[in-house]
């Protein structure tokens, strides 16, 4: 056993002794050398001013934060329709826009891909679950390949921070030395990692242990981009990489269109500090938030947190009341961003109540079946309500979100509807530039080279007729 861990340091015993958990030390006498330091290691990164704000949330017991507005006097704000003639300013002015920043190399892009694919029945990163419908590709190098598209479209690349976890840290950074990062150049790469939080015991307080040595700890939500990516030197990273707009996207969506340069000239044009994409929202029980206004001020509200008398509402037109589905696919401005990640207290903490396997006093590991602790997450839209000004832009579903959330044969988010979802999307663009695709094969359209229809239509001629699966391929890079 090292000296340095034989022995609590005094400040943190401390700090323990101030937060009542001294029982988290109770295995201690058992430990070896490195299950002490492995815990220490723990324990040093709490922040125990914010573990006061956990305990007494959780004695609270509210899920989600003070809403930001008044929910029943708030509204669905006035969207833009991509490609609606009628937004103004139009839509080519908007491409030209959009186009222009990234032809500049204003833009940037944060991939928060934090989430496990346990639900998928995978172990890693979600960003190694396959979803190419004909390529099998995983998510990451179907998401990665629309950078590279815009970098030979543009001749700018993108730089790209990429959000891990504690979890999916280590096999992500596996998979981009591994994958020479999906060809993207690594100088414009920046992995950092989400933070963790302790689970509490929703009973005592206390923070659990789900070994002798180690405590059991949560990733804090995708709002822990802002203060991780802050910390990892990141928001300068951007800077110094002359960005000036940040998109940012979720990785269990291959469809996502965090560049659409439609989007980014709004967004840019209406100067806003924070621009979103939503989907209409058909149905009540659809789980995603949806963007709400108030009084001059935006928020997303979680699908959970959306009492169900409200989201079945619907206007006499037979809309629902709050239909602009949020896809997590946003826009800020880097300033926003930096002001925001200067602040403690940009983003509250919202509570999930979960059952969290714990070591009990004899040190058995006990897997309860209810809910018996508080997690606790960040979420990055809550930095809605804190713009001066928001842009909402919707778009068609069938063009920029297939979520891959649920295992094979579920209703709805499964691996077979994105398969479904892609394939559709593919035949679309190829029907565009006159390419006709036998009915029931599968086509894909390769992501790292075609960006739209005007890509596929310099690689296949018109009338060309395609009879078996295939990956459609643009022409050679030209970068
Ligand atoms: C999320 C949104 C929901 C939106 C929907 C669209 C939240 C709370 N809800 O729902 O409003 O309509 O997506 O698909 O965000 N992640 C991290 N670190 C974390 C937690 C999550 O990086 O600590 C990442 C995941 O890798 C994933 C994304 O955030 O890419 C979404 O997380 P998930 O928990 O799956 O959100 P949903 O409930 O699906």
């Amino acid at each position: 056993m090292t000296d340095a861990a034989a022995v609590v340091p005094a400040p943190l015993a401390s700090a323990l002794a101030r937060a009542g958990q001294e029982r988290v030390l109770r295995f201690w006498p058992t430990l070896d050398a490195a299950g002490r330091s492995r815990l220490l290691g723990q324990l040093a990164v709490i922040d125990w001013d914010e573990f006061e704000t956990l305990q007494r949330l959780a004695s609270r017991r509210q899920p989600a934060p003070p809403a930001a507005i008044d929910l029943a006097a708030a509204t669905t704000p006035p969207c833009l329709r991509l490609r609606d003639p009628a937004n103004a300013p139009g839509p080519a002015v908007a491409v030209a826009t959009g186009e222009r920043l990234l032809a500049a190399g204003r833009v940037g892009a944060i991939l928060v891909a934090g989430g496990q694919g346990t639900r998928l029945g995978c172990h890693g990163p979600k960003g190694l679950v396959a979803a190419g419908p004909v390529s099998g590709a995983n998510l990451f190098e179907l998401l990665f390949g629309k950078l590279r598209a815009v970098h030979r479209r543009f001749g700018r690349r993108v730089p790209l921070a990429i959000m891990t976890s504690s979890a999916t840290d280590a096999a992500t950074r596996r998979f981009l030395g591994e994958s020479g990062h999906c060809g993207l150049d690594p100088d414009f790469v920046h992995v950092f990692r989400q933070h963790d939080l302790p689970a509490i015991d929703a009973a005592t307080g206390a923070i659990l242990l789900d070994a002798p040595d180690r405590l059991a700890l949560a990733p804090d939500g995708h709002g822990g981009m802002l203060v991780a990516l802050h910390e990892s030197g990141g928001l300068d990273w951007f800077g110094r990489h002359g960005v000036e707009h940040l998109a940012s996207f979720q990785v269990d969506n291959p469809l996502a269109l965090p560049l659409d340069r439609e989007f980014l000239g709004y967004h840019a044009l209406s100067r806003a500090d924070f621009s979103t994409q939503v989907v209409s929202k058909r149905e009540p029980g659809e789980r995603v938030g949806v963007v709400v206004e108030q009084g001059g001020r935006h928020a997303v509200v979680e699908y959970s947190d959306l009492p169900p008398a409200l989201a079945a509402e619907r206007r006499p037109d037979g809309r629902l009341r709050f239909h602009a589905g949020s896809i997590a696919v946003h826009c800020f401005t880097k300033a926003f961003l930096d002001r925001a990640a200067a602040r403690r207290d940009s983003l509250p903490l919202h509570l999930a109540h979960k059952a969290v396997p714990y070591l009990d006093e004899l040190g058995t590991l006990v897997r309860p079946a209810t809910p018996n602790a508080f997690k606790f997450e960040r979420f990055i839209f809550d930095l809605m309500p804190l713009a001066r000004s928001v842009t909402v832009v919707e778009i068609d579903a069938c063009d920029g979100f297939a979520p891959l959330k649920n295992p094979a044969g579920s209703a709805a988010d499964a691996p077979e509807h994105v398969h479904a979802a892609l394939v559709d999307h593919a035949r679309r663009l190829l029907a565009e530039a006159g390419v006709t695709v036998a009915d029931g094969v599968d086509v894909e359209l390769d992501s790292a080279t075609i960006l739209d229809a005007a890509d596929v239509a310099a690689a296949l001629p018109r009338g060309t007729h395609i009879a078996t699966p295939q990956v459609i391929r643009g022409m050679i890079p030209r970068t």
